[in-house]
């Protein structure tokens, strides 16, 4: 087996604990998702939009960092163990580029929600967008939490 670098526990502690920040990150943000009510008298949702807005760019400041940090220190260090281990780096590398790719998509929608001609309808599409993106990352999150478990 590859020998693993001496701070690899160190980077694999940080990883894990950045795992359970963006698991509250994700909740905070299905929260507000949750009370966004899809009808366009948009000023009574004035509250909850705000909340979507910060939570997601929140997630955005950190998500990218965590993805570079995880690949750099773990993925790349686990892939050199097994043929099978190299090709969860690769699949989780995937998500990344999709999972990143989503939410700022997801955060430009935001930013332009209000310029739409049928403000209900963008609504809509924005919690339907923001609750798949949250979805997706918290499976991502679990599936690197199961199949690294033995490295976080
Ligand atoms: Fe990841
Ligand atoms: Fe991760």
């Amino acid at each position: 087996m590859a020998s693993l670098p001496a701070t690899f526990r160190d980077e694999t502690t940080k990883i894990h604990l950045e795992h359970t920040a963006l698991m509250q990150m994700l909740d905070d943000l299905d929260f507000a998702l949750d009370q966004l009510v899809c009808y366009s008298e948009v000023y009574a949702n004035l509250k909850s939009i705000d909340d979507v807005h910060r939570y997601a760019f929140r997630l955005a400041e950190h998500l990218p960092e965590h993805f570079t940090r995880e690949e750099a220190s773990v993925l790349d260090t686990v892939a050199r163990i097994s043929p099978e281990l190299l090709e969860l780096a690769h699949a989780c590398k995937r998500q990344h580029d999709e999972l990143r790719r989503d939410l700022v998509v997801f955060c430009r929608a935001l930013d332009n929600y209000d310029n739409s001609t049928d403000l209900e309808d963008a609504l809509c599409q924005l919690k339907e967008q923001g609750t798949r993106f949250t979805a997706e990352l918290k499976q991502h999150v679990q599936m690197e939490e199961r199949e690294l478990g033995g490295f976080l």
